[in-house]
């Protein structure tokens, strides 16, 4: 591939250097003098381990080449990847100003060439800011349409200041946005020496998904120093707890919660954290992360009720009732809070659970329903047929298997919201849809 890159700082240094070692002939595009320079010697223009050595080759080769000339660049290249800064403003907000001005610059260049060029964006940028900043300035300094003259595809960085060129070629998957096959296939090409799994997606989830990553490290460098500085209030040894708290990659380390959906509940979670947060005041710490976990959990239920409530329809059906699909255990089920809150509402209630029905006949919270929710056991249906028969809203709670398969036989009129993302035939369902966080 004919290849250049934009913006010769950390992502764009390492990527020009490595896709040059890869074979592919790449020009290198800063506004920095000083940049442009230091590669067109050779030499690295940050500090990364491994990049002198490999400029140094990729130069020597005439593979990598730099310049100040975007004119040159896009003309010389089938495909230009944008690597320029996205900095935060002082409100939080993304600094669009650079990368709007290289996709001006980008748009000009484009404009007299014959041939179709492909831009990617390898930036970190909000969702929607592709379609909404990038495609709209390439437009109109190309005076092209996207898709005709150009094509835009979005391909994040996911590398590690320190391993960076690691990181390059070992990441953990090659992720490819875009809207147009024509515009992922050379995108892909400069990746086919990368061993890594590829995810081929559209431009605004590839946008998001590199948020949710980075929020994600985040949130586990604060997790783990969180349960560390409990640890050592406690006289607990945090590197050994944490040790054995990695080997587990069936519920800690995996995709299991995390599935965007509804609140957690149960007999577990919400007590064993009440429990940490109180011994953590006990010994004058405080843990903000983790104390704001259940603040949000009960947002989670309250975005529930909103969704019902927004629907402005009086009669509502629960499916699942239990705080997850095979129990019956009803205890701090966020379905039960769901209930209760609808119900001091005003709301027409009528709730099935295959579980909590038998449990309500002979099992071990028999009791419970009688003596602790009898206000809402009387609401308890037999059947999902009479759920659906007697309600405009159906809420579906929990994912047992047969509540996809039974709301396909809603009315049109009929709304069901989604708590859980149940597996439906959405070709055979007739009712409106609508997922709590989907
Ligand atoms: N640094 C990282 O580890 C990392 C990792 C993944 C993603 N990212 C993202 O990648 C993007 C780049 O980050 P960085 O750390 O490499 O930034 P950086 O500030 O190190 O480099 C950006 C470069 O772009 C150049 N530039 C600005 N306007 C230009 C223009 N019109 N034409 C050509 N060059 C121009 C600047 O002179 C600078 O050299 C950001 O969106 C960042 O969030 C960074």
């Amino acid at each position: 591939m004919k290849v250049s890159v934009f913006g010769l700082g950390y992502v764009g240094s390492v990527s020009a250097a490595s896709f040059a070692a890869d074979g592919h002939q790449v020009i290198g595009v800063d506004v920095n003098e000083d940049k442009v320079r230091a590669i067109s010697e050779g030499r690295s223009p940050i500090v990364e381990p491994g990049l002198p050595e490999l400029l140094q080759e990729v130069t020597g080769t005439g593979r990598l080449r730099a310049t100040t000339d975007v004119r040159d660049a896009v003309h010389g290249s089938d495909l230009s990847v944008i690597c320029v800064g996205t900095p935060s403003r002082r409100n939080g907000s993304l600094d669009l100003t650079y990368l709007e001005r290289v996709c001006s610059q980008i748009g000009e260049a484009i404009r007299d060439k014959s041939t179709y060029h492909v831009v990617v964006i390898r930036s970190t940028v909000l969702p929607g800011t592709t379609h909404g900043c990038v495609i709209p300035a390439l437009e109109t300094a190309s005076g092209k349409r996207y898709g005709e003259g150009f094509g835009v595809s979005f391909n994040p960085e996911f590398l590690r200041e320190g391993t960076a060129l690691k990181d390059f070629r070992e990441p953990a998957l090659t992720l490819i946005g875009h809207n147009h096959a024509v515009d992922a296939a050379p995108t892909m090409q400069l990746y086919e020496h990368i061993a890594a799994p590829l995810h081929s997606t559209s431009i605004r989830v590839a946008e998001m998904v590199k948020y949710a990553s980075n929020a994600w490290h985040a949130v586990k460098v604060v997790f783990a120093n969180e349960i560390g500085n409990l640890c050592k209030r406690v006289d607990v040894d945090s590197h050994a707890v944490m040790d054995i708290f990695c080997k587990d990659a069936k519920l800690n380390l995996s995709p299991y919660y995390l599935r965007p959906g509804f609140a957690f509940g149960g007999s577990c979670l919400p007590k064993d954290l009440r429990a940490l947060q109180y011994r953590a005041r006990e010994v004058d710490l405080e843990l903000p992360l983790l104390g704001a976990v259940l603040d949000s959990n009960r947002r989670q239920v309250q975005h529930a009720i909103d969704r019902v409530e927004e629907s402005g329809r009086r009669r509502v059906g629960l499916l699942g009732f239990s705080f997850k699909a095979g129990t019956d255990d009803l205890r701090e089920s966020p379905m039960v809070i769901l209930a209760e809150a609808l119900l001091g509402k005003g709301y027409e209630l009528c709730i099935f659970d295959r579980n909590v029905s038998l449990a309500r006949l002979v099992g071990a919270n028999k009791q419970y329903i009688e003596e602790q929710i009898p206000h809402l056991s009387r609401h308890l249906c037999e059947s999902i047929e009479e759920v659906i028969d007697r309600s405009d809203v159906i809420v579906i709670g929990n994912a047992s298997p047969e509540f996809g398969t039974a709301i396909t036989r809603c009315r049109p009129d009929q709304l069901v919201i989604d708590l859980v993302r149940v597996p439906i035939d959405f070709a055979a369902l007739r009712a409106q849809y609508d997922g709590i966080c989907w």
